[in-house]
């Protein structure tokens, strides 16, 4: 069997470097570090870490005063760097730059008085930091359906959680243009994602099937493997480590393509 990796695969910028910050962190703090929240859906990556003494907490006050806390490149609300600080805790902010760009473009809006819509996932770690710097008021929308639902509002400033897709992106714009006489959008969107989803289309032209390996929990991950089980027409499984691999799934085939979610290390591919 030939096996094909796509292109673009695994690791987005952010989150590397986040994990590289996680690493050298729990090495360098014999006492002990924190995480805010798993560093990255990937459970492998997370208790790995967590033998190296990387800790994780739901909540920035139970990190103990004074120690140190690693925030994940998801991004947090502003109050929780504010905590930090009254906690006087040593913050190792993981956000990755592109997350706070879209924090600092969000306030923007909020500050020039827009009503902020973000178009994302509701419940995302992502989206509820971005909800936060975008002020009282703030909407999320995820469908045109919930655009249509949408009070008119004067002045509507958009931003976009950084894994949406341009063209999804683009078509809830363009609902939101009936909804405001005047419409401010930012394009913060990462190609992170789209590079991903365009390097398996190409990959689905050489093989028989497609393996994509990512935490059963990373909503990109899942997102990719969704796509190609329905869109791209092949047998696709998604698993998370290799134990999972069956070999009746590959009966008769000859080349097996493999893809990952932005959240799997290398060594797991
Ligand atoms: Fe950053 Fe893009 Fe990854 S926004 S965390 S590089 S998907």
């Amino acid at each position: 069997m030939e096996v094909l990796v796509a292109d673009a695969a695994g690791f987005c910028m952010g989150v590397k470097r986040a994990c590289q910050m996680a690493f050298e962190a729990a090495d360098s703090r014999p006492d002990g570090v924190r995480s805010l929240g798993p560093i990255i859906h990937n459970p492998q990556l997370v208790r790995r870490l967590a033998e190296r003494g990387l800790g994780v907490v739901e909540s920035i006050d139970d990190v103990p005063a004074g120690s140190a806390v690693l925030i994940r490149s998801h991004g947090v609300p502003p109050e929780v760097y504010r905590r930090a600080a009254e906690l006087e805790l040593e913050l190792i902010d993981a956000t990755c730059p592109l997350v706070r760009k879209a924090h600092r473009l969000t306030e923007s809006l909020a500050a020039e008085g827009y009503r902020v819509v973000i178009v994302g996932e509701p419940d995302h770690p992502e989206v509820r930091a971005l909800s936060a710097y975008a002020g009282p008021g703030a909407r999320v929308v995820q469908t045109v359906e919930n655009v249509r639902a949408l009070e008119s509002a004067p002045r509507i400033g958009v931003v976009a959680q950084t894994t949406q897709l341009l063209g999804d992106y683009a078509r809830l714009v363009g609902e939101l243009l009936a909804k405001a006489d005047e419409l401010k959008v930012f394009n913060t969107i990462c190609n992170a994602t789209a590079l991903r989803q365009q390097a398996v289309e190409k990959l689905a032209e050489l093989v028989d099937a497609i393996v994509v390996v990512g935490g059963k929990n990373s909503a990109n991950t899942t997102r990719l493997y969704q796509r190609c089980r329905d869109k791209l027409g092949l047998p696709a499984r998604h698993i998370e480590t290799a134990d999972e691999l069956r070999p009746e799934w590959f009966a008769g085939m000859t080349r097996l393509g493999v893809t990952a979610g932005a959240s799997t290390p290398d060594w797991i591919i």
